[in-house]
């Protein structure tokens, strides 16, 4: 049985404008019993199977919040905890999101040191304006030093953050921003469009006309010109906002989007076995009193049917390159399933079907998501 495992560490330094994942700020002093609190819920982990030695963990990410302004001793911990539960001896990938100017030289050694091979930075953009419009408190300078740093710790796996779609931003901007970039020579490259959260700030200054979103067409242009540039480099898009070189692909992402079962901790964290998906309380403070009495932090399931996985392998499928793995499905509707795909392909010349997977033309990709919606089964 193979897993992946995210670990949540929600503590960031300031709040940013567009984010919605649960993160808290001026709240570090509390990071070691929050290790305490990860450690127990870990522990308790291990009661869901028979024998929890022969999970085999696939990777590992350990995402925020801003998981680098915890101190590598903490981090240690939780991975050995892990280790002594879990079979970690196929791990191939251990992931640390970090953000540029808060990971000193020595941290950045001391993550290398107890095996963590890949580091995520959130570089988001290169134009000082743009960076005080999201309300990022690094400067552009921050990046080059962080990833110079992190290359001289030894991380030989390095991904940067990028974000298109931000009010202001033209598309040179944004192109000499990725060629910029380029010349940094990454391993692999996220491409985000800023997407309006609710319960954000920036979406009450959009709601309140304070500040007006790039059109559509914009977002498409950004995404194109993301596509062409990042291509001719030598960096495939191999998912709709991933773009990698040749075999640094992000395995656990992968792992995800293939709906391969992971494990979560850490408040709001979520878990899947397969079946069923559950997710934990998005509050640290419930979070510490739960784990202070012994209690478990999860504050909500669902079981998944056959056609509600159906509608999330076609979703996530349809956004990588590779396509979604309907092979099994195939197998599981048989008939009836031929005669709606076939349908479906009748509807959507985008779709394209081969040795087992259903993915989109290059130009089909824009519309991955209103395709999606329409091949989806009642759940
Ligand atoms: C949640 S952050 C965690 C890592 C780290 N704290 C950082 O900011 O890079 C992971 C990535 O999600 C991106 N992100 C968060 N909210 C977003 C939004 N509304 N639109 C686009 N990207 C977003 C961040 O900018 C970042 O690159
Ligand atoms: S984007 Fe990153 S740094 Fe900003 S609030 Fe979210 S998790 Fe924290």
């Amino acid at each position: 049985m193979e897993y992946g495992i995210y670990i949540h560490i929600p503590f960031c330094i300031v709040k940013c404008i567009y984010c919605d994942f649960y993160s808290i700020t001026d709240r570090d002093g509390d990071i070691p019993v929050f290790v305490d609190a990860i450690c127990s819920e870990i522990n308790s982990s291990a009661t869901r199977f028979e024998d929890p030695g022969k999970v085999k963990v696939r990777t590992i990410f350990i995402g925020g919040g801003t998981p680098s302004l915890v101190e590598p001793k903490w981090i240690e911990r939780i991975l050995d905890l892990l280790a002594s539960i879990y079979d970690m001896s196929s791990v191939s990938e251990v992931t640390i999101e970090a953000n540029p100017g808060e990971a000193p030289l020595q941290r950045l050694k001391d993550f290398r040191s107890i095996g963590i091979n890949r580091i995520s930075m959130g570089f988001q953009s290169f134009q000082p304006e743009l960076l005080k419009f999201l309300s990022r408190i690094h400067s552009v300078d921050d990046c080059f030093k962080t990833f110079r740093h992190a290359r001289q710790a030894g991380f030989e796996n390095i991904n940067t953050d990028m974000i298109y779609n931000i009010p202001g931003q033209s598309n040179r901007i944004w192109k000499n921003d990725l060629e910029r970039l380029i010349e940094l020579e990454p391993d692999h490259i996220s491409a985000y469009s800023l997407t309006v959260e609710k319960n954000t700030i920036l979406h009450s200054m959009v709601k309140t006309n304070k500040v007006k979103m790039p059109s559509e067409e914009l977002d498409i242009e950004f995404f194109q010109t993301t596509n062409d540039v990042l291509s001719n480099a030598g960096f495939p898009r191999y998912e709709i906002s991933n773009f990698a070189k040749s075999g640094y692909e992000c395995g656990h992402n992968q792992g995800y989007w293939r709906m391969i079962p992971y494990l979560g901790f850490g408040p709001s964290a979520h878990s899947y076995d397969g079946f069923k998906r559950w997710w934990n309380t998005a509050s640290l403070d419930q979070y510490l009193q739960l784990a202070s009495q012994n209690e478990s932090p999860i504050s909500g399931s669902e079981i998944l049917s056959d056609n509600n996985k159906f509608n999330e392998l076609i979703f996530n499928g349809l956004r990588m390159t590779e396509g979604a793995a309907i092979k099994e499905l195939e197998r599981h509707y048989q008939g009836l399933f031929r005669s709606y795909l076939e349908q479906a392909m009748i509807k959507w010349p985008q779709l394209l079907y081969k040795d087992g997977y259903l993915k989109l033309s290059e130009k089909g990709v824009l519309l991955a998501d209103e395709i999606s919606a329409d091949l989806f089964v009642l759940p």
